[in-house]
């Protein structure tokens, strides 16, 4: 019998360096022999990716916005996150579900007995095993952001509280499920964050 994968995803603010995480973990999975999926929401499908042009880009009320990542999510765990877990595959995802708590509900006030109720209603996801939050003061985020050359995202050009707010309930989230949520220093540089991370990431890959 197939031993099904492990499921590991990637959060922080914007600006937390992130996603320049996401191919070392994934190369650190691949060290262990196992065949890795790395992925990201919005996103991850083809419907995921329009849906991704469009919430990035259109204002919309936040329950529009709530409904559309819900809907992606559905799209993603069906179609990869699913079928790649029970063939033995392990899968790296940039962003999860933690994101909508953050973004949508502490962000931008959806109420989270709506947050609770789209997280029953949609397609049941799996929970993460482990989940990496990159975490630093939001200043610190914008600073890091401030010489990038690409247009910010409708998210991307929120002001300082909004990320404030994010951060505050990513926070709350990794307080709630300890043993999932591993919150990894991002404050520092490059090859410090990376330090964080490898200490944290070698029980997950046990
Ligand atoms: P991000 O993953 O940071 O990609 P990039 O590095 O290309 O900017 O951007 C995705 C944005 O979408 C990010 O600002 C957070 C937001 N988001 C939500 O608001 N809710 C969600 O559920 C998810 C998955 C993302």
């Amino acid at each position: 019998m197939t031993v099904r994968g492990r499921f590991i995803t990637l959060e922080g603010i914007d600006g937390a360096g992130k996603s320049s995480h996401v191919s070392y973990i994934a190369d650190r999975v691949r060290e262990k022999g196992r065949h890795v999926v790395e992925t990201r929401e919005p996103g991850g499908t083809k419907a995921g990716e329009a849906v991704r042009a469009i919430v990035l880009h259109e204002a919309m009320d936040v329950r529009t916005e709530a409904f559309l990542m819900f809907g992606a999510r559905t799209e993603h765990v069906v179609r990869v996150i699913e079928p790649a877990l029970a063939a033995g595959d392990w899968i790296v995802c940039d962003r999860f579900t933690d994101s909508t708590f953050a973004y949508q509900c502490g962000g931008h006030s959806l109420p989270r007995a709506m947050f609770e109720a789209l997280e029953r209603a949609f397609e049941p996801a799996p929970k993460p095993d482990a989940t990496f939050l990159f975490d630093l003061a939001p200043e610190l985020a914008f600073e890091r952001q401030r010489g990038q050359q690409r247009t910010p995202d409708r998210f991307e050009r929120e002001q300082i509280d909004f990320f404030r707010r994010v951060r505050e309930a990513y926070l709350e989230r990794a307080r709630n499920d300890p043993k999932r949520v591993h919150v990894v220093d991002a404050s520092g540089p490059l090859d410090q964050v990376r330090a964080n991370l490898e200490r944290l990431l070698v029980p997950v890959l046990a």
